[in-house]
């Protein structure tokens, strides 16, 4: 496995090969990762996992700087996996200070649901993105399901832009519990652990009101009440959207995404579950 830090040999590196598979990841790599890079692998080209802390997508009353990095962890994982190269850029090496990086707006979508509470995120998301396809040219590029907007806004964004990289979404990947996996889980003390467990029950109520025919407000009364009965998570959000994340009501029939975020004592965390509404 190739480790490379510095761009001038990513190039050197990228310039034998047709094409690539990548895997942009934050770091702190636990098995969700792990099944972006096993999933990365069942395709032909070599497997490009990035590591790069975003300063982009934090705002500056973000966790930026606590932000978990395992850099030795990180790497034994994808040696596990059989990455074929490690890319850990520089900041300067994205961001460069003589150079203008584009910044990519996330539009309408950005500024909902997580949005709302993280207005910047997703453009910072986005222009990372884009700077990563650029420098490194990937004939596809694996997304976790679990940040479930983000992959519909970076999937838009490919579309509209005529970007020649196929974007995949990989399955989010759970705790026996049900807990999803997150980088931001080890935040948790073990009191916050068994009470972040409410954010995938309530995901789990209102996916069996859909299986048994229920709408889509019988859906989100269910997982509402799931939260209702804790008596320490506010969910930020707890919604329905369709596929293109437009919010839905009665009436809608199809494939639906119940997306949800809630604060465990400090510790913000996502969730979501498709579901079909009959
Ligand atoms: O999902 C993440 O870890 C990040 O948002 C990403 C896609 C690597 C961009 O920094």
């Amino acid at each position: 496995m190739e480790i490379i830090d510095s761009y001038p040999r990513f190039q050197e590196f990228r310039k034998t090969l047709p094409g690539i598979t990548l895997v942009p990841t934050m770091g702190a790599l636990h098995a969700g990762h792990g099944s972006l890079i096993s999933l990365a692998k069942t395709y032909s080209d070599p497997v490009v996992v990035t590591i790069f802390v975003n300063p982009k997508q934090f705002s500056p009353n973000e966790d930026f700087d606590r932000y978990p990095r395992t850099p030795d962890e990180d790497l034994e994982i994808c040696r596990r996996l059989n990455a074929d190269c490690v890319w850990i850029p520089r900041v300067e090496e994205i961001y460069p200070a003589n150079e203008n990086v584009e910044e990519i707006s996330a539009g309408d979508l950005g500024s909902r649901l997580e949005g709302v509470s993280r207005p910047t995120h997703f453009s910072g998301v986005l222009t990372v993105v884009n700077r990563l396809f650029n420098l490194s040219h990937p004939s596809r590029a694996i997304f976790g399901k679990k940040d479930r907007q983000q992959l519909v806004l970076v999937s838009r964004f490919v579309k509209e832009q005529g970007l020649p990289v196929e974007i995949i979404g990989g399955e989010t990947v759970r705790e026996p519990d049900g807990l999803a996996l997150s980088s931001r889980n080890r935040y948790l003390s073990s009191t916050d652990r068994t009470e972040a467990l409410v954010i995938s029950r309530s995901l789990r109520a209102g996916r069996s009101v859909a299986e048994r025919g229920g709408s889509a407000s019988e859906v989100l009364r269910a997982a509402n009440q799931e939260f209702a009965h804790s008596t320490s998570i506010n969910p930020e959000y707890c919604e329905l959207v369709d596929e293109d994340f437009n919010l839905i009501d009665d009436g809608f029939h199809g494939p639906a995404i119940l997306v949800t975020a809630a604060s465990v004592g400090t510790t913000r965390l996502l969730d979501n579950v498709d579901l079909v509404i009959a």
